[in-house]
């Protein structure tokens, strides 16, 4: 299965950091956030990876790139732990880039994979989510659509408050933790979300999502929105939710970013005690 990782969103959210600089670059302790998101495919067994970027993301591509430079510099001074591991990064999988020209949307950057993925299931993980779990959440995924067929997509309950930030679906309760979606919203207001199911950001979808894509009108925000696709897909083809097993991790706002980057460093082992100690230490002095 391939997978199409769209990072081509502006980092509205994190200006002016994101003015110059990709967030899905924003470092979760020593690792950009698109890392955790390649790592998470590859651990699934995904070789070949799409990343739709954008206008000043090279960063991205360098990132998963050869650096011939580098690697002299750390073979010259005896640091071969540093050189497996930046050779490591740039071996991982197979990485191609299509550039989504103009902002329309994550409806429209998936629309541009089509030619890449051609006629198969393929999986869509979101540049800016990090998935923590024992076993990665797009296999796991990957599971339920080889056994039911059709799509599926991860979903968590999400605090009343927040459905706004999030696409929401209604489905149908059929197995432990195994939805059949029959409604979906992006975004609603509360009053209007038709549960608290929401869409976290993984996807494993069939190839038929492109036409539906085709046939979407722009939506919220004037952009083309895949929840607005996925609508259209579940009227002809099943589409499945499913609350995977594991944590996931919102990077898309500041307040998400800095809980991640604080939890995934304290469950580091070198960093994780000193670090717990400082935060006691500081929260006495401010108590
Ligand atoms: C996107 C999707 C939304 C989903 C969310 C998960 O929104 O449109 O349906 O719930 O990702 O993070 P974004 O966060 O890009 O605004």
């Amino acid at each position: 299965m391939k997978a199409v990782i769209p990072a081509a969103g502006m980092g509205v959210r994190f200006l002016p950091l994101t003015k110059d600089m990709p967030k899905e670059m924003l470092p979760v302790v020593h690792k950009p956030t698109i890392q955790y998101v390649v790592e998470e495919a590859v651990a699934a067994g995904i070789e070949d990876i799409l990343i739709i970027t954008g206008r000043g993301k090279r960063s991205i591509e360098d990132h998963f790139d050869r650096s011939m430079e580098l690697e002299n510099v750390l073979g010259n001074n005896g640091r071969q732990k540093e050189l497996d591991e930046i050779k490591r990064v740039a071996n991982m999988a197979t990485i191609h880039y299509v550039r989504q020209k103009v902002p329309r949307g994550l409806g429209d950057a998936v629309l541009l994979a089509k030619q890449h993925v051609g006629d198969e299931p393929f999986a869509v993980m979101l540049g800016d989510t990090i998935n923590l779990s024992a076993v990665p959440v797009v296999r796991q995924l990957m599971g339920v659509q080889a056994k039911m067929g059709g799509s599926v997509i991860a979903v968590e309950p999400v605090a009343r408050e927040k459905v706004r930030d999030y696409g929401i679906i209604k489905g149908e309760s059929i197995s432990d933790g195994l939805y059949e979606i029959e409604e979906l919203v992006e975004k609603p207001a509360p009053e209007d979300a038709p549960s608290n199911l929401g869409i976290t950001g993984t996807y494993v979808l069939s190839p038929r999502i492109f036409d539906c894509l085709e046939r979407t009108p722009p939506g919220r925000g004037g952009e083309v929105q895949l929840t607005d696709a996925l609508r259209l897909l579940s009227q002809e083809e099943k589409v499945y939710g499913l609350q995977f097993q594991g944590r996931r991790y919102d990077i898309g706002d500041k307040l998400g970013w800095l809980k991640t980057t604080m939890e995934l460093a304290l469950d580091d082992p070198e960093l994780g005690p000193p670090l717990q100690e400082h935060l006691r230490a500081l929260m006495a002095r401010r108590s």
